[in-house]
């Protein structure tokens, strides 16, 4: 039993045996990574009618074979990629059609996911019924990106509802995918270690020498709300920033960037130029990957200066390896967090403490 002492001490509630823990590591995912949303795909790739794209959502930790879809109208679908029949993938790479077919024992689907026919089956009362139908995640799209959530949970508009009142004036259905400034990363420690590094400044003057460099630090508001936490960046007089609409929340204040984090893996780095979308992808207990999705305002010819997000991100990593060495130490204990600029790390362990009922 893990007791939550933060609230009187500001310690953490994890202990070291959190980030190591593989009964731990396999609730996370039953508990927690199941029933949020989860990013599925971006603007792009963007279906024509009668195309189908078969992928991975989370692969290697929730593993779940997904299909997308596009009908003969043009309206996109998302199914579980999996025969209602007895269970075989349906479609292994993506092509143009008019229906699928399992290869199995050739039940057919319209590309709306409807049972059609079932080879050997006769004329039976009943058929198809409702469960011969594709199975579908719930899904929700925000600005061309895509969301799925596999059981049952929170409403995405409660989870996403934070985020509103400072970006919802961003132009987010212009945005164009940049694969060539995309990256996927490794990372040998636990995910949540990695996600704790995200939501504190209070390394940024010892651990990113560029970033200080372009941030004022004299102030680093966070804030906590329901399932998020909003980290602002406030801009040096020399650094680009936004140009916010009359009665935005920050107006006055010279923004640099919203770091947004969403319960449990999602970060939304939200700049002048674009934004900058991380995924933190469970492998293991002590093995992360970390997927950058880098996406440009349309008329943000310019880009981003990506290489500055590469040098930040290999910073980021050397210390939470670092850390993942630590805490498996049998003498480490959580030490007491700093008020303000470690709330962030403070709201996403009470998050997991709730959420697991630890
Ligand atoms: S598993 Fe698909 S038709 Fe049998
Ligand atoms: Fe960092």
């Amino acid at each position: 039993m893990i007791r939550n002492t933060a609230t009187s001490s500001l310690r953490s509630p994890l202990p070291g045996s959190f980030y190591r823990d593989e009964d731990l590591f396999h609730r996370v995912k039953e508990e927690i990574f199941l029933p949020f949303w989860q990013f599925a795909y971006g603007p792009e790739p963007r279906l024509k009618a009668l195309q189908t794209r078969p992928f991975t959502l989370l692969a290697d930790y929730l593993d779940e074979p997904m299909l997308h879809t596009c009908d003969a109208e043009g309206v996109e679908h998302l199914f579980a990629n999996v025969c209602s029949h007895r269970g075989t993938l349906l479609v292994q790479k993506a092509g143009s059609c008019r229906h699928i077919v399992c290869p199995y024992h050739g039940r057919r689907f319209s590309l709306e996911g409807q049972c059609q026919s079932q080879p050997g089956l006769g004329a039976v009362a009943d058929f198809p019924r409702a469960e011969d139908h594709l199975h579908r995640p719930e899904t929700a799209s925000w600005g061309g990106l895509t969301f799925a959530r596999v059981l049952p949970g929170i409403s995405f508009e409660d989870w996403i509802s934070p985020l509103l009142e400072r970006v919802g004036f961003l132009p987010l259905e212009t945005l164009v995918h940049m694969p060539e400034r995309s990256h996927t990363y490794k990372v040998k420690a636990n995910w949540a270690l990695y996600v704790e590094n995200y939501l504190e400044g209070l390394h940024i003057p010892f651990v990113h020498p560029a970033l200080r460099e372009a941030l004022d630090l004299s102030a680093y508001p966070v804030e906590t709300k329901g399932h998020t936490v909003l980290q602002i960046g406030l801009a040096k007089e020399n650094q680009p920033a936004f140009d916010l609409p009359a009665g935005h929340p920050d107006q006055g204040k010279r923004i640099y960037a919203w770091y947004f984090w969403l319960f449990p893996n999602l970060m939304l780095n939200f700049y002048p130029w674009g934004l900058s979308l991380n995924l933190v992808l469970p492998v293991s207990p002590t093995k992360t990957r970390i997927q950058f999705f880098t996406y440009r305002f349309e008329g943000q010819e310019g880009g981003p200066h990506t290489h500055a997000l590469h040098d930040t991100e290999l910073e980021d990593e050397s210390v939470v390896e670092s850390v993942q060495k630590g805490v498996r130490s049998s003498l480490y204990k959580p030490g007491r967090l700093v008020p303000a600029w470690e709330d962030g790390v403070l709201h996403f362990h009470r998050l997991l403490v709730r959420h697991l009922g630890l």
